[in-house]
């Protein structure tokens, strides 16, 4: 276990049933077993977009599989990169998809794979779904991507999935040789499915940000066509930013869909630490 003390930077110990540093810092360890290191006072900033029935829709679709084969092509890169034992950082891991398909996927390595998150909601669950690889062993925080509760150079690799990037958080916490693997929209993901809400609908732009302190290595585009169905169209709709930005005709003529087959497609782009 890595964490540190979001007071006073110091290593954490588990002591029973909390972490504790060496000043008497001491942080509850919760029964699904994290622990929220967000300093009381900075918790409470709403999250935008990330109200309770977009969380539900989003562990329902992603508990369906729709998208392993962008774990998939995370765990190959890891592959690549994560020694074995070594240790990989979800920054915004949400609710723990794709930690809990990673650890299933790079099981002969014996990673160890930690998730921070701002939604207490998200790590509960993601705590409890990957119990079986955690052990007693805590990896999951309640902590901002801005101030991880890290230490330096502790991780071989960050893995980021739609989630804010801190760019300058993320180098700190790798170690030389590290490497960022962040997936972003593509072009034409759900695109089918703007075209059901919008008038003109438009593609995403795919101009990559300039990351300070990483070095972009290589892109890789992962796409393949979805074929979804009855609660699937309107949970994949409910989990996106597009559920409060569409006009109600818009929205009454996705929720009466019966079926849709839906692009899904990825940039995943690999930062290497300059
Ligand atoms: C679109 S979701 C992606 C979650 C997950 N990676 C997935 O693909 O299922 C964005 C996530 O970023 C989290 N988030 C937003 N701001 C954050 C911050 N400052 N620190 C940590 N997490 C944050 C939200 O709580 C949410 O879980
Ligand atoms: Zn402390």
């Amino acid at each position: 276990m890595k964490f540190i003390c979001p007071k006073c930077r110091r290593p954490l110990v588990r002591e029973g049933g909390a972490l504790r540093c060496k000043k008497g810092h001491s942080y509850d360890i919760a029964s699904q077993g994290y622990v929220n290191l967000v300093l009381s006072g900075r918790s409470r900033s709403p999250l935008p977009g990330d109200n309770p029935q977009m969380t539900a829709a989003r562990t329902q679709f992603l508990e369906s599989g729709a998208y392993a084969p962008l774990a998939e092509a995370v765990a190959e890169t890891l592959r690549g990169v994560c020694p074995e034992g070594g240790a990989v950082l979800d920054a915004g891991c949400g609710e723990g998809d794709y930690v809990r398909r990673l650890y299933a996927l790079l099981a002969p390595i014996r990673p160890e794979i930690y998730g921070v998150d701002l939604s207490r909601v998200g790590i509960r669950h993601a705590a409890r779904a990957c119990a079986a690889y955690t052990g007693e062993d805590v990896r999951f925080a309640v902590a901002s991507v801005y101030t991880l509760p890290l230490p330096d150079a502790s991780m071989d690799a960050v893995v980021n999935v739609f989630s804010p990037l801190a760019p300058a958080e993320i180098t700190r916490v790798l170690c030389g040789g590290g490497c960022l693997i962040a997936a972003l929209p593509g072009a034409r993901h759900l695109f089918e499915m703007k075209e059901v809400l919008y008038e003109r609908p438009y593609e995403n732009d795919e101009t990559l940000r300039l990351l300070e302190g990483l070095r972009l290595l290589r892109t890789q585009r992962v796409t393949y066509p979805m074929a979804l169905e009855g609660e699937r169209v309107r949970n994949l709709y409910r989990m996106t930013p597009y559920s409060y930005k569409t006009s109600p005709e818009g929205a009454a003529r996705l929720e009466a869909l019966e079926r849709l087959t839906v692009t899904a497609d990825f940039l995943l782009c690999v930062y290497g630490k300059e």
